[in-house]
């Protein structure tokens, strides 16, 4: 795949597809895989990760680790990354490739948890409380750190780092990650209710035990660590993207398709595919597979919540499907305010969707044409890719960086099902200017 800076300037061009039909192998999971790297910081040696995806933020990633000392070798092809933490890692975090990836915030709590301090900056600039980073912090101070507010981050400092009893607020999932990294060397016991429980934390909890840490109660919404003395580099393998798997799902019952996922973990797609089952589509659950065939299409509500709820990161998707639905569908998005910002430009394609708060109301059956589509974020950007599939004329999706974070080689794989879909330079491409 192309991560090179100039592929940012690709569009894909989108055109009206057969349905989709065939075999996708479903990599490892972004919001996993992140996570793992950071957490080598807790260990010397050598932690080796597999079924790493080909994804544009784990370079990035690399990069932040590199940054803090550490030798990182990726072969992205083979799905592997191996991190050695020779010598204690720096305690500042490079700023530059921190503000790259939302996720860099995942190294808060390993630094402070093997260093006990950390100097990071905050990705895009803004205050704290608005980039939603306060039930980290107010976590770390519960277990004995102190906050230092920077014009260009924070700095937090743990001299004795000890267990606590700490509720969030909400079941942060970068929130969960951090305190339950930090805690699992901090001295004493931590006690985290409300813990968020996506399958993703719930393999990082798996790594830390594999890495000598004493969690109880993964995958429920109170985690108790025993803080050890320290933890051992390991190997491990990242659990299946359930979002990647959703949106292949998505995009066989919206062609009326027939793909076979292999590589997926079912239960962890259980209200996904309980809506999409609901919505029409036949769905079949093997071991470690999935086959989602079309039927016909009809109106279904859905509500994203912390997991097990519906996911917010599959949220873009299901409305391109429901807008393709007879009657009318109602989404309620809980986790991200921004997270409609989608509907704005689906609307250019001509979809029916009307916007009452944190409520969509979706009139199916839409007739879709192609449209320009600017500004998406990773999820939106491949919603925007499916809605280009059913749609008359030519999309054209930019700023496709956001996508390439998120799907690794996102048009082979959708051309070997039978995607009429290309990624060209946008200058090969008459566009008008980008939406202010
Ligand atoms: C992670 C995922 C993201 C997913 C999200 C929810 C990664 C890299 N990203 O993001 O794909 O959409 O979980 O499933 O794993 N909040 C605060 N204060 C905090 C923490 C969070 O206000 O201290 C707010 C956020 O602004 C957001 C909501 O809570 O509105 C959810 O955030 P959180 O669960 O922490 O998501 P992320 O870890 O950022």
């Amino acid at each position: 795949m192309g991560l090179s800076p100039t592929d940012s300037a690709d569009v894909f061009v989108v055109r009206r597809s057969a349905p989709l039909r065939g075999v996708i192998t479903v990599p490892g999971a972004k919001n996993s895989v992140l996570k793992l790297m950071a957490a080598s910081i807790l260990a010397p040696g050598e932690t080796v990760l597999s079924n790493v995806p080909a994804i544009a933020d784990v370079p990035v990633m690399a990069d932040i680790l590199q940054g803090l000392g550490a030798e990182v070798t990726l072969d992205l092809d083979a799905g592997l990354c191996t991190i050695r933490f020779d010598d204690e890692p720096d305690w500042h975090a490079p700023a530059d490739a921190v503000t790259r990836i939302r996720a860099s915030i995942s190294c808060l709590g390993p630094l402070v948890g093997r260093l006990r301090r950390c100097r990071i900056a905050l990705p895009g600039g803004d205050n704290i409380g608005k980039r939603g980073i306060e039930m980290h912090l107010a976590g770390l101070e519960a277990m004995g750190a102190s906050v230092i507010e920077h014009a260009d981050g924070i700095e937090v400092r743990a001299e004795d780092l000890h267990g606590a009893q700490i509720t969030l607020d909400f079941p942060s999932v970068g929130a969960t990650e951090n305190l339950v990294m930090a805690a699992s060397v901090a001295d004493g016991r931590t006690i985290i209710d409300n813990a968020a429980r996506e399958p993703e934390i719930q393999d990082l909890c798996a790594f830390l035990v594999e890495m000598g840490a004493r969690i109880e109660g993964i995958g429920d919404p109170r985690l108790e660590i025993e803080g050890v003395p320290e933890l051992t580099a390991v190997s491990w393998r990242t659990c299946p993207d359930r979002i990647e798997a959703g949106t292949w799902a998505v995009a066989a019952a919206l062609t009326h398709g027939d793909l076979l996922l292999e590589h997926v973990r079912p239960a962890d797609l259980t209200m996904p595919l309980m809506k999409l089952r609901a919505a029409g589509a036949v769905v079949e659950e093997g071991a470690d597979s999935l086959r989602i065939k079309a039927g016909d299409l009809e109106a279904v509500n859905f509500v994203t919540l912390p997991y097990p709820g519906f996911p917010t990161d599959m949220q873009p998707q299901f409305m391109v499907l429901l807008s393709q639905a007879q009657g009318t569908s109602m989404c309620t998005e809980n986790v991200f305010e921004s997270r409609f910002s989608f509907v704005e430009q689906f609307r250019k394609m001509g979809a029916d969707i009307d916007i009452d708060g944190h409520h969509a109301l979706i009139r199916g059956v839409a007739p879709l044409h192609g449209a320009v589509l600017d500004g998406l974020d990773v999820r939106a950007g491949a919603a925007g890719v499916l809605a280009g599939l059913v749609a008359d004329g030519e999309t054209i999706v930019r700023d496709v960086h956001h996508v390439d974070r998120g799907y690794g080689d996102f048009v082979p794989r959708l051309r070997s099902i039978g995607a009429d879909v290309e990624r060209v330079p946008a200058s090969e491409v008459d566009l008008p200017a980008p939406d202010a």
